[in-house]
């Protein structure tokens, strides 16, 4: 009887393995019978459409956005050439769109676009059906993210060979889609870059009677904004070891939004910046991953309303600002750090050191002038014959975007 219901057990649990292999040898053969043929098309564009602007016969160049338009950070560029033309780009003739026979066969775009968040969903089987099967050799494939490589990372082998080029906020990708710009006294747009040559500290002037005034007048040890409470770097559990060394110096930190007990919304935006100016030694710009230069507007808070910026994140920050402007968290850990923010606040000459750079620096978003937006910087590229007719691919992709064994 015992035997019985075994070998009832037994034969079934045979039996289903059998027909759970047989499925997966089909499902393998289905899809590995089905590697694209990516058909390399010879390109034909009658009929393109000719913009005239101030004499000159501009060709449009378009773009279609081959991932949805709705998502980051295609939902920023606009529909058709508006994007251009609202943002007074010096290029306004280049056309986005999200639909593929806009121009009747999609081998006839200029650019496919495709966001970097959802290429990384794009794995082996559904990655067949949902990319174009035919390419001509004159278009330009961009892989476009403005979010980190750590919380995006591609690891199917099928991209390797596949983009032309990528529109990311890493500092070696073809086009920024960055968040910072620095610039020198004269206002010559000096980085960030991979090789800064900065002023040595010692060099600088030193700062201004008035802002060392101002600076003594501060209170209140460090603000963090934060509305994503849980994150990859797990920069939340950093700051909560940081609160309790900061404790024993009679410090603390004040959270404000979703993660913690202070308000300050954001359309008040102002208003939260003046706080900070106003009342704050020190500003957390942590980020959510750890990736290489992977450093967000976060950093312009403090550096724009006179804070002191401690940082923590994946970037080589040398790239971003000079050596002893800023704390870095992820280096000095929870203790360190502790001292020497309490160091500083004791000490107002060696704080006010830390803002010797506004004499020779300054910092902006991209997007606040378009001589650096990177909407149109996109598009003057599309305008730029020897750039566009020069063949380039990303032949090992996944190993120039993904973070170390992330895959
Ligand atoms: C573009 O130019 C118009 C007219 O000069 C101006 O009103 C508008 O604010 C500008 N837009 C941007 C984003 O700079
Ligand atoms: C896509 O473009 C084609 C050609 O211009 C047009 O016929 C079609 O209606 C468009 N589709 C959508 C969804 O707009
Ligand atoms: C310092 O502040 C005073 C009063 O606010 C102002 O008149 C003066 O121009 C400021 N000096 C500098 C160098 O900014
Ligand atoms: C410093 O704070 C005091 C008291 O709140 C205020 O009266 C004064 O104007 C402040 N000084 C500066 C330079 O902001
Ligand atoms: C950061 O970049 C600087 C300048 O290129 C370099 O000297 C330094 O070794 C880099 N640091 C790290 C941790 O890679
Ligand atoms: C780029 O290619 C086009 C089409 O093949 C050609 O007409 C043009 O002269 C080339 N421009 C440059 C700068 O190489
Ligand atoms: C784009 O990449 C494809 C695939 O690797 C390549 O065949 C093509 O020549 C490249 N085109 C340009 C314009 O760089």
């Amino acid at each position: 009887m015992r035997n019985n219901i075994f070998t009832k057990v037994f034969t079934y649990c045979f039996v289903t393995a059998i027909i759970w292999f047989l499925y997966k040898l089909f499902i393998d053969l289905k899809y590995t019978n089905d590697i694209p043929r990516v058909e390399i098309v010879i390109e034909n564009r009658e009929n393109v459409e000719i913009v005239t602007e101030s004499d000159t016969k501009l060709e449009l160049k378009y773009i279609l956005q081959w991932t949805s338009p709705t998502n980051v950070p295609f939902v920023y560029l606009g529909k058709g050439r508006q994007g251009f033309i609202d943002r007074n780009c010096s290029f306004t003739n280049c056309f986005v769109t999200d639909n593929e026979s806009y121009l009747g066969d999609y081998t006839k775009f200029d650019v496919i676009a495709f966001a970097g968040p959802e290429v990384r969903f794009m794995t082996k089987q559904a990655f067949f059906d949902r990319l174009p099967k035919r390419r001509s050799p004159h278009q330009k494939y961009v892989f476009a993210s403005i979010e980190s490589a750590e919380n995006y990372p591609v690891c199917s082998d099928s991209f390797d060979g596949f983009f032309n080029w990528t529109w990311t906020y890493r500092l070696d990708s073809d086009a920024q889609w960055g968040y910072i710009v620095i610039r020198d006294s004269t206002n010559k747009i000096v980085g960030p870059k991979k090789n800064m040559h900065w002023m040595k500290l010692e060099d600088m002037d030193p700062v201004s009677e008035n802002l060392s005034i101002i600076l003594r007048n501060k209170t209140k040890a460090a603000a963090w904004f934060i509305s994503n409470c849980y994150s990859r770097s797990g920069r939340e559990i950093f700051v909560q070891r940081l609160q309790k060394r900061l404790a024993k110096y009679d410090l603390g930190i004040d959270i404000y939004g979703e993660c913690g007990s202070m308000k300050c919304p954001r359309d008040r935006n102002d208003e939260c910046n003046k706080l900070i100016e106003k009342d704050y030694y020190f500003y957390l710009s942590f980020e959510n991953s750890f990736a290489e230069d992977y450093v967000t507007e976060k950093l312009l808070h403090p550096l724009k309303n006179n804070a002191v910026p401690i940082v923590y994140g994946g970037a080589n920050y040398t790239r971003f600002m000079p050596n002893g402007i800023y704390l870095n968290a992820r280096e000095l850990g929870p203790e360190k750090l502790a001292l020497k923010m309490y160091e500083l606040i004791k000490d107002p000459e060696m704080y006010a050191g830390f803002f010797k750079w506004k004499n020779h620096y300054s910092y902006y978003g991209r997007h606040e002038s378009i001589e650096t937006n990177d909407y149109c910087r996109f598009c003057s590229m599309l305008n730029e014959e020897d750039l566009v007719n020069r063949t380039s691919v990303y032949e090992k992709f996944r190993s120039w975007w993904d973070p170390p064994s992330r895959c």
